[in-house]
């Protein structure tokens, strides 16, 4: 018995009329918009599926992904998430020959089925940007958060699969962070510290994280933040509190009373998240930056500080192949190359199967270093772009 109201194409494809790939997908989005009590199923303008990793998916998520690429066509634009390697500089990052076959499979199987290989994180730096009001279906937690909070849209933080069901459908359940009542914010945090780097806002993410887990703080004192510094508090907050919205007076577009709780933050507790995402570890062996990818100007910054410059550590850029693109036509490339630095393009330190590969990773992303210790066992160091472009030339942190 299904409760969530359907439009006769819908219901169309819920019959298997469109296809069993358009079948299945209804099947998933009715199941949950049952859960979530939604009514009915609205049009998205846009998706982005997580669940790309063979690392991840392993042959079970390979055979699902076949089974619907059979019949199964994205109706609305799509981009997928970071995969486990780089799709063709894999084998210089160390990844193995078997590892890769299968990794190439599971994106030819999205191809197969119109998603775009962006390989990316940070779709809205590589083309898939939606407007304020927009309704997408996006997964990956840190774009869920720049994508509600920064740019307006409206997205729930889609699994793999609803991502993908949403992409065969072009619908997602009305629910959620979808309808206006639920992304007001629920707390203020007062902020009383000067933020200067991408590195700072990551851990004013850590802070306000830790302290008010899934809710959505109305954060108040921040005078200006780029882009970069927003992505990186989107992927801080998210990682380490889970919410999928934030409201930054005077920065982010969405309007919401004040609500009567708060807190203050002082640049004593900025301290107490460096304090905690740093270990006692001098050498540094691995450096990770672009967490989320890396902005052009981001590697911009990066050939700056690597001119002339030779790295002792191993250090990966990650960014989407889009952005590493303009950096080879203005020469940013050549230097972080000539320098010893390697781009891992379509995947991040986090997918990538790098376990006992590296023992200390330093890096600027507060997320980042949530994932090298969570998934790979690194022991982290955690600073601004500079502190690790430093940490990769000399192979130490600095003192
Ligand atoms: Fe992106 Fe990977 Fe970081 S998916 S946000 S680079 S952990």
């Amino acid at each position: 018995m299904i409760f969530v109201k359907l439009t006769k194409d819908e219901q169309r494809m819920l019959d298997g009329k469109d296809g069993q790939a358009a079948q299945k997908s209804m099947e998933i989005l009715c199941a949950l918009g049952e859960i979530y009590g939604a009514d009915r199923l609205i049009d998205v303008a846009s998706v982005q599926v997580a669940g790309v990793s063979y690392h991840n998916l392993g042959d079970a998520g390979l055979e699902f992904l076949r089974d619907l690429a059979k019949d199964g066509k994205a109706r609305v634009v799509a981009t997928l998430n970071p995969a486990g390697m780089d799709l063709e500089n894999w084998k210089q990052l160390g990844i193995s020959e078997e590892f890769a076959r299968k990794q190439r499979e599971v994106i030819d199987a999205f191809t197969a089925m119109g998603i775009i290989p962006s390989c990316s994180c940070t779709p809205y730096l590589a083309g898939n940007l939606p407007a304020k009001g927009e309704h997408v279906a996006w997964s990956e937690s840190s774009a869920v958060c720049f994508a509600n909070s920064v740019l307006g849209a409206r997205t729930n933080r889609e699994g793999g699969p609803s991502a993908l069901a949403a992409a065969l459908t072009g619908k997602t359940p009305n629910y959620g962070m979808h309808l206006d009542e639920n992304r007001r914010a629920q707390v203020t945090i007062k902020v009383k510290a000067k933020l200067k780097t991408n590195a700072d806002f990551g851990a004013l993410g850590w802070c306000i994280g830790q302290k008010i887990k899934n809710k959505i703080p109305l954060i108040i004192g921040v005078k200006q933040a780029s882009v970069d510094q927003l992505k990186s508090f989107s992927a801080s907050i998210a990682t380490y509190g889970g919410t999928a919205m934030f409201h930054m007076k005077g920065i982010t577009p969405d309007k919401t009373p004040k609500p009567a709780e708060e807190i203050t933050l002082t640049a004593e507790d900025i301290a107490s998240a460096f304090k905690a995402l740093n270990e006692e570890q001098t050498d540094v062996d691995f450096v990770a930056l672009g967490c989320p990818h890396a902005s052009i100007k981001e590697i911009r910054r990066i050939a700056e500080l690597l001119e002339g410059k030779k790295v002792t550590a191993e250090l990966w850029v990650a960014t989407a192949r889009q952005t590493k693109l303009l950096a080879d036509q203005m020469g940013y490339s050549k230097t972080i190359e000539a320098a010893g630095g390697k781009f891992a393009c379509d995947t991040c330190m986090a997918v990538a199967p790098l376990k006992g590969r590296f023992k200390v990773m330093a890096s600027d992303s507060a997320k980042g270093c949530y994932y090298g210790r969570g998934s790979n066992d690194f022991k982290t160091r955690f600073g601004s772009l500079e502190d690790c472009i430093k940490a990769a030339v000399t192979g130490k942190w600095k003192q």
